[in-house]
């Protein structure tokens, strides 16, 4: 049979006698990478961030550098501007793009959206939470 003199003595040999240290390594790998990927929708919205907003707006949200006459990103850890702005005019930024920040359009479900302008709120200085 080809399971037994084939494949098995293959599979048998590769992890030969060093399987006993490559076991518990293996094992400490996978938790590290499960502990690494929280899962949900909070996690996504956070890769969303950081892919598609996070080379202008900066993984802390304060924002970066502009075009030669151009307002740059806005910092998100700014207490005027997240009193200034409610959650719809943000969601309107993300869509239809303001200055150099680029309009998404319909990328994003309502959904998508709505996580963005939380994760934005997020960066909220903590005396203007309360
Ligand atoms: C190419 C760089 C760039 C990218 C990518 C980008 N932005 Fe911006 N963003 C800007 C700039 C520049 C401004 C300031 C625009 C202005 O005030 O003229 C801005 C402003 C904003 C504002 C504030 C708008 C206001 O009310 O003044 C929000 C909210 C925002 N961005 C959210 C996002 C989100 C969410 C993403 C990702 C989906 C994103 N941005 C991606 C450059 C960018």
């Amino acid at each position: 049979m080809v399971y037994r003199d084939g494949l098995m003595p293959i599979i048998g040999r590769s992890l030969g006698p060093r399987s006993g240290r490559i076991g518990p390594l293996l094992l400490l790998l996978i938790l590290v990478g499960s502990c690494r990927r929280p899962g949900g929708a909070e996690s996504e919205i956070e890769q969303t961030y950081r892919s598609a907003c996070g080379r202008c707006h900066g993984a802390d949200g304060k924002g970066g550098f502009a075009p030669e006459g151009q307002n740059p990103p806005r910092n998100f850890c700014d207490a005027a501007f997240q009193r200034d702005r409610s959650d719809e005019q943000l969601a309107l930024v993300i869509r239809s793009g303001k200055g150099s920040m680029p309009a998404f359009g319909n990328l994003f479900t309502d959904s998508e959206l709505r996580g963005l302008v939380q994760k934005i709120r997020r960066f909220r200085p903590a005396e203007e939470a309360r």
